[in-house]
């Protein structure tokens, strides 16, 4: 099966419907730690949320659009990187990423993350990569820094939990970008 080595320990698979039942125990793990940062419909809570998301997914990826890819270390499933949105005819794509706590700190979602770009500006032809997060999403926001993003701004209150409107990072790399090697050596 397609399987792309991160880490001597840590591998990026594409994440399908028939891991379900991974993907929810994953979450057990995640969710408290991922439900501040990340979109309300990613934060399942059984079996059934878990298989929703991913056949959502599918659905998308079947039409060329969004596409899931899990990170397992040592066997276990610890977190990923997708394509929140994907389009090869406008050339843009938006890339996203969770981890539970304790697959933090390894630089698994800085060497997922280039890895799905590359693919996305060598392989699919995208023009312009983008990366959104809560203002106050430090560590995403040093992910995208990692990958050689520039950051473009911010859109204010434009993004919500719970009652609370928080600002929100537009940051983006280029295939120019990309190709002349601006992402910073790992
Ligand atoms: C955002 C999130 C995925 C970032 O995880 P992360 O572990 O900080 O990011 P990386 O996997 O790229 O790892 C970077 C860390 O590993 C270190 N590292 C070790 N080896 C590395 C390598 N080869 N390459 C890059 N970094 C490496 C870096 O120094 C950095 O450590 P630091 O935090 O002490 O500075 C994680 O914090 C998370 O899941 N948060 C909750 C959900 C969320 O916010 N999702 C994003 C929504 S926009």
């Amino acid at each position: 099966m397609f399987a792309s080595a991160l880490t001597p320990a840590a591998e990026l698979r594409p994440l399908e419907t028939w891991h379900a039942a991974e993907f929810a125990a994953h979450l057990d793990r995640a969710r408290e730690h991922i439900r501040p940062w990340v979109g309300p419909s990613f934060v399942t809570t059984d079996l059934a949320g878990a298989t929703a998301t991913l056949v959502r997914y599918a659905e998308q990826t079947a039409r060329d659009g969004a596409r899931i890819y899990g990170i397992w270390s040592e066997g276990t499933l610890v977190g990923g990187v997708m394509f929140v949105e994907f389009s090869a005819a406008a050339g843009t794509c938006e890339v996203g990423c969770w981890l539970e706590p304790g697959a933090e700190g390894q630089g698994l979602i800085t060497l997922a993350s280039r890895a799905i770009l590359r693919w996305a500006f060598e392989e699919r032809g995208i023009h312009r990569a983008e990366w959104r997060c809560r203002a106050d999403n430090a560590r995403s926001s040093a992910v995208a820094q990692r990958l050689g993003m520039t950051f473009e701004g911010v859109a204010r209150e434009a993004w919500k939990v719970g009652d609370t409107f928080y600002d929100k990072q537009v940051w983006s790399l280029l295939t120019g970008d990309f190709a002349a090697g601006t992402s910073s050596p790992v």
